[in-house]
């Protein structure tokens, strides 16, 4: 059995020790290694900025390239198009401003009601400000799926871009989204997948998954609060972006905005490592494990309605859950009374939540450092409600 919870100082030790935290999909505890690399970093002297003449500034562009690589090597992508940013929705928003600038009234976007609001809202305003028609493929409430077929029935010769999850921050799905990504280029329309939820739990291959936008946020795979995102090269270099004049005028430099936090490219450089170093098809087969005990445990109870798929495959190892007769906040109050971390409410997942005609639920994701007995503790709360 791998056990790394040594490796993550929030949940041995210190104010928050003895908690099954089962918040991982909000954000999981970070690495030693990445805490280590914050402080290392900070210590060094090196905190500078990027191009100068002195080897400081040197280490600064060094540490950019570092990190690029190795989120390049997690992702399987060109290092040098990963471009980071304070998170997902804020790279995101910069993205389809730019896309926005060449969008033409009547051009579509397909979106998804399995996603993050941060791949759907970006989109909404950008269509309202550039007369683009915003169109949302539904996934089936009934086992929580999203079949590349329904998207790729939406897609016309006016689409412009499809914009998906990777996996569902709220219940899990994990769609098929290099075969959406084929059809909607084929259709001449380009792909941004949203990477938040699916990164931690899965191998990721975006040069398979063949997509021009992968964003993906070091904070759900216990590194520190920050995005990369990749862009492929072309596209890269051809949006618009709204930056500073004197910013680079090709790749990632184009989106980063002021700048950078060195400190946490140091962290999520960590992180990454982290996470290859372990592999992620080893991280996958262990959260599976343990989520089986908790989706089996919940299912188990007739008072629980489980959203989304009761089954492990095409999945993350995240749950939404309500209990009949219990409000999802007094569960999530209830569970923190025996020191269980869970979220409650729509986790700014709203039109899955308004596909499933709730307003919210519980919600449970394995991280690394959540055990059996963590789900024994859960359960026990859950069936005894
Ligand atoms: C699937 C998914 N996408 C996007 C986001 C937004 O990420 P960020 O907080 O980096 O903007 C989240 C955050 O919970 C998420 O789970």
């Amino acid at each position: 059995m791998l056990d790394l919870r040594h490796r993550f100082p929030a949940v041995t030790e210190g104010l928050h020790q003895g908690w099954a935290r089962f918040d991982g999909p909000a954000g999981t505890q970070v690495v030693d290694s990445a805490i280590e690399a914050t402080s290392h970093w900070q210590r060094s002297g090196n905190n500078a900025n990027s191009h100068g003449s002195f080897a400081a500034a040197d280490a600064c562009d060094a540490l950019l390239e570092q990190v690029q690589a190795t989120v390049g090597r997690l992702l399987n992508v060109d290092a040098a198009s990963i471009m980071f940013g304070p998170s997902t929705t804020s790279n995101v928003f910069s993205i389809t401003r730019a896309i926005g600038h060449d969008m033409q009234p009547g051009d579509e976007i397909i979106c998804t009601r399995l996603d993050h609001d941060s791949n759907v809202s970006p989109w909404l305003l950008m269509a309202q400000d550039t007369g683009a028609v915003v169109k949302f493929a539904q996934f089936d409430p009934a086992n929580g799926r999203l079949p590349p077929e329904a998207v790729t029935s939406l897609l016309t010769d006016r689409t412009r871009w499809v914009a998906v999850t990777g996996a569902s921050n709220a219940i899990g799905t994990m769609p098929d989204v290099a075969t959406i990504t084929t059809a909607a280029h084929a259709a001449g329309a380009y792909v941004m997948v949203d990477g938040v939820h699916l990164t931690p739990h899965a191998p990721v291959d975006v040069s398979a998954i063949g997509c021009d936008v992968y964003s993906t946020s070091s904070y759900k795979w216990y590194g520190p609060h920050a995005s990369a995102t990749w862009v492929e090269p072309g596209l890269l270099d051809r949006l618009h972006a709204y930056k500073v004049r004197p910013a680079p005028d090709t790749g990632p430099g184009r989106f980063m905005l002021g700048t950078p936090s060195y400190e946490s490219f140091a962290a999520i450089d960590a992180a990454a490592r982290f996470l290859l170093d372990t592999g992620m098809d080893v991280i996958q087969a262990h959260e599976r494990a343990v989520f089986s005990r908790l989706l089996d445990g919940l299912l188990a109870d007739d008072r629980v309605t489980v959203y989304g798929p009761h089954d492990l495959n095409e999945r993350a190892p995240t749950v939404a859950f309500n209990v009949a007769g219990h409000d999802a906040t007094d569960v999530a109050r209830s569970l923190a009374a025996e020191r269980i971390a869970v979220w409650d409410g729509n986790y700014y997942a709203l039109e899955a939540m308004a596909s499933f005609g709730i307003e919210g639920a519980v919600r449970a994701g394995i991280a690394l450092y959540v055990t059996d007995d963590d789900v024994d503790r859960l359960l026990e709360v859950v069936h005894g409600l």
